[in-house]
């Protein structure tokens, strides 16, 4: 494929010692571990570029002839996210719709890495997006809690700190409304081992710290385990790590691949695991990419499970929801009614229209909001009204779902044990030989 040069492109990480010095331009630095958009030269903070990463990265941005094959290979018409760009890049879709088309298997591969007790609304997007995908493809899930990653990550997270954290985080992930039929979610303290580490360790052989370096943005003061655990993450990206779920017929199971939904941050893990599964006998992972849910704060920046005037969390009440928005959310519009009703508000940089964009069904309302907001027909205190509302009504129905999630639910869900599965029900003829 021409879109995977040999050795992936190290990412652009200048400082700002790097730059001319009148000028105060920081370019965009997106990694799994730090995302901030770019300054522009009087110090002001950027959107990210989500082209620019594209490019850089080698990913593709979905097209509207792929939505369309999409919509006509599955019956089902593409998530709003796929409609509106916010789930907007991939590698290899195509391939996963050619899999679907044939009812040949596949299955889909997303985690999280537990930092925190809560999850707020920035990281269930994800995952909403998943539990979508595996009602239209009808496949098994699986779904790492990186609970390694984020001890060897911290100073302050010790062992049990991150798997209590990693339950925490499972239930809400299961109140999003996985089936349980077809879904494994595992810690990766509790579950690696055997064919998991064996395929780890065929992945750890290959990676050099040279490539680590440069994917990552590490440096010779991340320790070992950091650079050791690129090759955990990607180990989920292979059927014959999970012999519970797809046997252990090796040679067969070695071709099933999977489809793995993130947020572009997780590209780079996955980038170096394209790079080296076929060298391996295994099925390339194919990828399909989400932007990041603004911070309230704007533009530029994601939410942050450590900033609480950053996020609208999954626990929170609804009047707390309210009194975030209406305080914090940057708006787009103008200082007074009487200017807005002049000159309207822009919808691009207003917080609270962009998360309408993520959370409003309805196309056609959607429309006429930005119409009526950028006219200045619309005052930014309705349209933070109309954003607090669709908010207050996710999270209720997420806090409803979370609330029946028991203690013995998580452990189901987080035991090894075969899934079942349909997928398509109405596959094409393929001619056995090709097969
Ligand atoms: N590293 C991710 C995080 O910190 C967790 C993760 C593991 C993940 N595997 C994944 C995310 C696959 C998306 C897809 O959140």
């Amino acid at each position: 494929m021409a879109d995977e040069p040999g050795q992936p492109p190290a990412l652009t990480t200048l400082s700002l010692a790097d730059q001319a010095p009148s000028s105060q331009a920081v370019e965009q630095i997106i990694t799994p571990f730090d995302v901030s958009g770019g300054v522009d030269e009087s110090g002001k903070l950027l959107p990210v570029d989500y082209d620019k990463l594209v490019r850089e990265f080698g990913a593709h941005r979905i097209s509207k002839e792929l939505l369309e094959r999409f919509e006509r290979v599955t019956g089902h018409r593409p998530h709003r996210f796929m409609r509106r760009g916010i789930v907007f890049s991939h590698r290899e879709l195509n391939l996963i719709l050619d899999r679907y088309e044939k009812g040949q298997p596949f299955y889909l591969y997303t985690g999280r890495g537990p930092s925190s007790d809560s999850m707020h609304v920035g990281h269930t997007i994800p995952f909403e997006f998943t539990k979508w995908l595996q009602d239209v493809f009808q496949c098994p899930l699986v779904i790492m809690l990186t609970d390694d990653e984020k001890f060897m990550h911290s100073q302050k997270i010790e062992i049990d700190d991150a798997k209590r954290y990693a339950k925490a985080n499972a239930m809400d992930i299961i109140a999003v409304g996985f089936d349980m039929k077809k879904t494994f979610i595992f810690s990766d303290f509790d579950f690696i081992g055997g064919a998991f580490y064996e395929n780890m360790c065929r992945m750890a052989k290959r990676i050099t710290i040279n490539s680590v370096r440069g994917t990552f943005g590490f440096n010779d003061s991340n320790n070992v385990g950091e650079f050791h655990f690129c090759a955990t993450q990607s180990a989920s990206a292979f059927a014959t790590s999970f012999p519970h779920i797809f046997g252990t017929d090796k040679k067969k199971v070695a071709s099933i691949p999977c489809l793995i939904p993130c947020a572009i941050d997780q590209d780079p893990y996955f980038r170096q695991c394209r790079e080296h599964a076929e060298k391996m006998k295994f099925k390339k992972p194919a990828l399909i990419h989400s932007i990041f849910l603004p911070a309230l704060q704007g533009p530029g920046s994601k939410m942050s499970a450590s900033v609480d005037t950053s996020a609208i969390f999954m626990s929170d009440a609804a009047s707390r929801i309210k009194n975030k928005i209406n305080k914090y959310a940057f708006s787009g519009g103008q200082d007074t009614a009487e200017l807005q009703r002049q000159h309207g508000g822009n919808t691009k940089a207003d917080v609270p229209f962009q998360y309408l964009t993520f959370f409003l069904e309805d196309d056609d309302e959607l429309e006429r909001i930005r119409v009526a907001y950028e006219k200045g027909e619309m005052l930014t205190g309705e349209i933070k009204q109309r954003c607090i509302a669709e908010l207050q009504e996710y999270v209720k129905g997420f806090q409803e779902r979370r609330a029946q999630v028991t203690v013995e639910i998580l452990d189901e869900y987080m035991s090894q044990r075969p899934l079942e599965w349909t997928g398509n029900p109405n596959p094409i003829k393929v001619d056995k030989e090709k097969k």
